[in-house]
């Protein structure tokens, strides 16, 4: 049995995404691969975005193609990031700093969840001035002012506040896996765990992951609602957002965001931009694809602040979908997660360089030699694309105009 797998074989995130769920005991896999309920929003992500069609354009010099993007006065080498996760060490040991680290190395963004399983701090330390800290406001104001306070310290200079969660997702998976606080070992989990010795053996190395930055509020936590407590509330408001804005001098980011009101009432606050997320279809079954939602969030914002984008993000052309159709910038979270879990940090790195290997190559294939040259022309009509599905007879009759818009 070879100890780690050869990433090198690895073509896409699924690829990496199938190694993972090799090496990971179901109940720890599922934390992860999860999402709310029958899971529907979850797999609407990804469906929607491939349901968008891009059109080759070709006799374009694309010798020279240029992926970077600035945002917020940063220049990064490709226009995604690693969305923030929590308690991504029970995915893998050390997920959060390798993350941040490969982040670095390609010179993306690296968001720190309030949540990881890793101090704010060791991630700033770890992401070199990549960093972004993401906040989920307490119940408490004096938890969340702690946190707001140590970011500022540790010189994080954009903040993303998470708007949708009133309420912990409902996620079917790790109610029948049966997670609990404290962890209990189960017949069921002490079977997954033999059947997965390395994870096992390299879990048991690092101890047990928590959630870092609260470690301390934790320790006597005895169920799920203890933590949520201290995580969350159901209580954050309009009022609350506008408090935050007058808090926090570095960019406030929003993320969250699904219908165009709260976007535009997120810039009416003087936030500096959001992200339409649907925190990859782990909190609601019922809703909508955030790229299904992003052209209309982009036409009410019309430019006033910086639109980000994540939920389904798995290949290059995704970015390119979100890029034509609206958002400044992407973020993935399970795309970079399933590669630490193939394969610690060379898994991580082997994701970022799949993501931007596709996006440069499809870039050639349309003619774009830099992210702003993608524009909503790159679309197919959706007219168009659904006859050429039905009727590829009638595609022939199409006046030529009208294949490219
Ligand atoms: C998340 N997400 C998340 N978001 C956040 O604001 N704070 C957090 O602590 C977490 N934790 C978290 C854990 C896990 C296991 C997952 C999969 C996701 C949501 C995350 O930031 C992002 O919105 C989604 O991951 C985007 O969807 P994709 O890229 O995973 O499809």
């Amino acid at each position: 049995m070879r100890l780690l797998p050869n990433l090198d074989r690895a073509a896409s995130i699924e690829d990496l995404r199938v190694l993972a769920k090799r090496r990971i005991p179901r109940f720890a896999f599922d934390l992860v691969d999860g999402g709310a309920e029958s899971e529907r929003n979850l797999r609407r992500n990804l469906e929607a975005f491939a349901e968008i069609e891009l059109t080759p354009r070709y006799m374009v010099d694309v010798g020279a193609i240029d992926t970077r993007a600035t945002l917020f006065g940063q220049t990064f080498d490709a226009p995604f990031g690693m969305a923030p996760i929590g308690m991504l060490n029970a995915f893998w040991p050390d997920a959060d700093l390798s993350l941040a680290r490969i982040c670095k190395r390609h010179n993306i963004p690296y968001v720190a969840s309030s949540a990881a399983s890793t101090t704010l701090e060791r991630l700033a330390e770890a992401a070199e001035g990549n960093g972004w800290f993401q906040l989920y406001v307490s119940g408490d104001p004096d938890v969340t002012e702690s946190l707001i306070a140590r970011a500022e310290a540790a010189q994080y200079p954009v903040m993303m506040v998470t708007a949708d969660v009133p309420a912990a997702g409902k996620r079917d998976r790790d109610i029948r896996n049966q997670l609990a606080v404290p962890f209990r070992f189960t017949p069921e989990v002490v079977m997954q765990l033999m059947a997965r010795p390395l994870w096992s053996l390299a879990s048991l190395r690092h101890g047990k992951p928590n959630i870092a930055n609260y470690a301390d509020l934790l320790q006597s936590a005895t169920s799920y609602a203890d933590v949520q407590k201290t995580l969350i509330t159901p209580r954050f408001t309009w009022q609350d957002l506008g408090r935050l804005r007058d808090r926090w001098r570095g960019k406030l980011l929003v993320k969250g965001i699904l219908h165009p009101d709260d976007a535009l009432r997120c810039a009416e606050l003087g936030c500096d931009g959001i992200v339409v997320s649907n925190h990859g279809g782990r909190q609601v079954d019922f809703g909508p694809p955030t790229i299904a939602v992003l052209p209309s969030i982009a036409e009410a914002l019309g430019g006033r602040v910086k639109i980000l984008l994540d939920s389904g993000v798995r290949r290059g052309a995704d970015l390119i979908r979100a890029k034509a159709l609206g958002a400044h910038f992407a973020l993935t979270g399970r795309a970079l997660a399933f590669g630490v879990g193939a394969g610690g940090t060379a898994g991580a790195d082997r994701a970022v360089e799949i993501l931007t290997l596709e996006l440069h190559r499809a870039m050639g294939q349309l003619g774009a030699t830099s992210i702003a040259d993608i524009g909503n022309a790159a679309i197919t009509p959706r007219k168009q694309s659904t006859a050429i599905a039905s009727d590829p007879a009638k595609y022939r009759d199409l006046p030529s105009s009208s294949i490219s818009s």
